[in-house]
């Protein structure tokens, strides 16, 4: 039996490179071998104050992004998260077996919170409802971000105290981590890439070409000298090139660096055009997409595929944890 694999994405914000050499590249090929689920988090989304209609709007966004890079609805099951209300019901039963000092430790948390005016209850269990939506399907395994790791860790703590305390049901689920987890800022290369940042720290997936070009064109190489050390917007053009380029193109332009002879100018040129080999075909498939107008179809169709698994998994945790069945 395939392995289940499990991941979610925000919908909120555009889907920039290091997403998608960080993870969503890794959930396109484990398509391949795995069973895979993967989930627009909306409700992770609302954690923070976002328009309905931004909202709403942001999720099919992302379905067409996911779809475009290569997310393949037949052979995985790709949804909406609200759609399945059981990821809220379990991350209540979850809440109960969760520390809260294990909370208060979790840097996503500390780091988003920090100098807030507003932070919801919902920031703070952010982490809960992540363990319940991994665990619904009871999924082994996690493609993510460099950043989750730690939330992984407390979704294994959660699933070993619920099967100590009722019985052995969930596994323990690891995450597998991208090798682009480290893409940095063009504009900041001190600084991961990220949307939260700004337009100038980013590059989105759907982004115009002029404006990747422009964005290229402009890279921080410089932080000045730092003796026989790569500068680290440099090593970030390298970062890049290394996950977009053939291995000779590479290999050639580092022997250049190290020959003291590879000219800025041409290493972001090529690392521009082995960029956009990789984004065109996305971005052109993303417009087919639109035209054809049926993602809310295939979202309607893979909610329904991930709600037979919820509720099966959801009747046999009430049972083990001595709640009622649901109400018919
Ligand atoms: N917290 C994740 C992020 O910010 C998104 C997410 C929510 C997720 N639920 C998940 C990732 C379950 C993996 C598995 O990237």
């Amino acid at each position: 039996m395939a392995k289940r694999v499990f991941s979610g994405i925000q919908p909120t914000g555009t889907l920039h490179i290091g997403n998608y050499f960080g993870a969503i590249r890794n959930w396109v090929a484990l398509q391949e071998d795995h069973d895979c689920v993967y989930c627009i988090v909306d409700y992770h989304a609302i954690t923070v104050e976002v328009d309905p209609q931004v909202l709403h709007d942001a999720s099919i966004n992302m379905a067409l992004d996911l779809i475009a890079c290569g997310i393949d609805p037949e052979r995985s099951i790709l949804f909406v998260q609200s759609a399945v209300p059981e990821h809220t019901e379990l991350a209540w039963i979850f809440g109960c077996v969760t520390s809260y000092g294990d909370l208060t430790r979790m840097t996503q948390f500390k780091d988003k919170s920090a100098g807030k005016k507003f932070v919801s209850a919902g920031l703070f269990n952010y982490p809960v409802l992540q363990a319940a939506d991994i665990l619904l399907y009871r999924a082994e395994e996690v493609p993510v971000g460099e950043d989750q790791v730690q939330h992984l860790e407390l979704s294994r703590r959660i699933a070993r105290r619920f099967n100590s305390r009722f019985g052995e049901f969930f596994p323990e689920p690891t995450p597998i981590v991208g090798k682009g987890a480290r893409i940095m800022s063009l504009a900041d290369p001190e600084r991961k890439m990220s949307k939260s940042a700004g337009e100038a720290h980013y590059i989105g997936v759907m982004e115009e070409e002029a404006s990747i070009r422009k964005k290229v064109r402009s890279a921080v190489t410089d932080l000045g000298p730092r003796g026989d050390e790569m500068s680290p917007g440099v090593a970030n053009l390298f970062e890049i090139l290394e996950l977009s380029a053939d291995p000779e193109t590479v290999a050639e332009l580092r022997r250049e660096y190290a020959a003291g002879t590879l000219m800025y100018s041409h290493l972001k040129d090529v690392v521009f055009e082995s960029l956009m080999r990789v984004l065109r075909p996305i971005q052109a498939r993303r417009a087919e997409l639109v035209a054809a107008g049926n993602v809310e179809e295939i979202l309607a169709a893979g909610a329904e595929k991930a709600r037979r698994i919820a509720r099966e998994n959801m009747r046999q945790v009430r049972e083990m944890v001595g709640l009622f069945p649901c109400a018919r």
